[in-house]
């Protein structure tokens, strides 16, 4: 199953606001209504959203086709727009959109050398999600517990995703393995959605609220911490789901490692991040008639020194490296 897939004339989006009770899919065919999809988080996950708006520009290089290299080029521009605001924290947003816009702008022939570039960004997304599986899986040992925030599986990143890869990869290598999933408040992305990848392998899994974790580490109840990140920066801070900084800190008041599995593309050599914050309804039900302000940040950021690694496609990097690999 994949969670986007573009097809002739539209995105066929998994939509996931609605697991893990139901698995629908819904058609999209204009850049403005896949906007939509990714604010209302029918589609996520840093690499996922990057890769829905290079998809999203194959599709509008296709519905002009018959038109003129310049029209096609503003078009695809105005396409971008709306996308890039969507979700302003992830990095891959943004990379792969400028990415689609530079091959455009250099091709003769749009359409064809965008569908090419998609067709290789694919590839090698799922290609780093295998490797990214294969070593964060080395760091977990067998008979051992991992806790993990938020979703970071094939729901987040094509492939296997990042720190769920990891995690599947050391279920498939035979380990008895379980793990302790966070609910992910407000949006309970590891309930709905982690708990779902994870028994569809069949892997052992216990959900806790999120203000749990520091009990459960207390208890020698926890081996190894492992999370994805939307954005790393030059001096090895990581941008990711809000409560990641929380379980940073508790790891290292309790001596378990904390690790970061995310794809060089996450690298930012910048250093600029908006952190996005949600709408109050989120948080507040409506109906309960209160009328109080609410701070809904998506995002938070963990320092390097409460990071121990940071597993990347190449290798395992001390969170002080980071910066030497960030580049344009
Ligand atoms: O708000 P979301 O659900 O898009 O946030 C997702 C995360 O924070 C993930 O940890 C991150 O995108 C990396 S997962 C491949």
């Amino acid at each position: 199953m994949r969670a986007i897939e573009l097809r002739s004339d539209h995105l066929r989006v998994l939509d996931q606001t609605r697991l893990p009770q139901e698995v629908r899919f819904e058609e999209y065919r204009n850049p403005e209504e896949i906007a939509t999809a990714l604010r209302e988080m029918k589609i996520r996950g840093a690499p996922l959203i990057g890769l829905a708006g290079a998809m999203t520009l194959v599709l509008v290089a296709r519905h002009n086709k018959g038109k003129s290299r310049e029209e096609i080029l503003s078009e695809l521009h105005r396409a971008a727009e709306p996308l890039l605001k969507a979700r302003p924290t992830g990095r891959d947003l943004y990379t792969l959109t400028e990415r689609m816009l530079s091959v455009a702008s250099e091709a003769s022939d749009i359409c064809s050398a965008l569908e090419k570039e998609l067709e290789r960004i694919q590839e090698s997304m799922e290609e780093i999600s295998r490797k990214l599986g294969a070593i964060g899986a080395t760091l977990i040992g067998n008979g051992q517990t991992v806790l993990t925030h938020c979703n970071t599986g094939f729901l987040a990143a094509p492939g296997e995703g990042t720190a769920l890869a990891a995690i599947k990869f050391a279920w498939r290598s035979g380990k008895r393995i379980r793990v302790f999933v966070t609910e992910t408040r407000p949006l309970l992305q590891g309930a709905r959605l982690t708990l779902w990848e994870l028994q569809r392998e069949g892997i052992p899994a216990t959900l806790i609220v999120d203000s749990a974790a520091g009990y459960c580490m207390q208890r020698g109840m926890v081996h190894i911490v492992m999370v994805g990140a939307d954005r790393i920066l030059p001096d090895g801070s990581v941008i990711n789901k809000i409560g990641t900084y929380t379980l940073a800190v508790l790891a290292k008041r309790h001596g378990i490692p904390f690790y970061v599995v995310a794809p060089f593309s996450t690298f930012d050599p910048k250093g600029e991040v908006i952190v996005e914050e949600r709408g109050k309804e989120e948080v507040l039900p409506q109906d309960w008639g209160l009328k109080v302000e609410v701070f809904n940040p998506a995002f938070d950021l963990t320092p390097p020194e409460l990071i121990t690694g940071v597993v990347t496609e190449r290798g395992i990097l001390g969170p002080q490296e980071v910066g030497k690999f960030a580049k344009d």
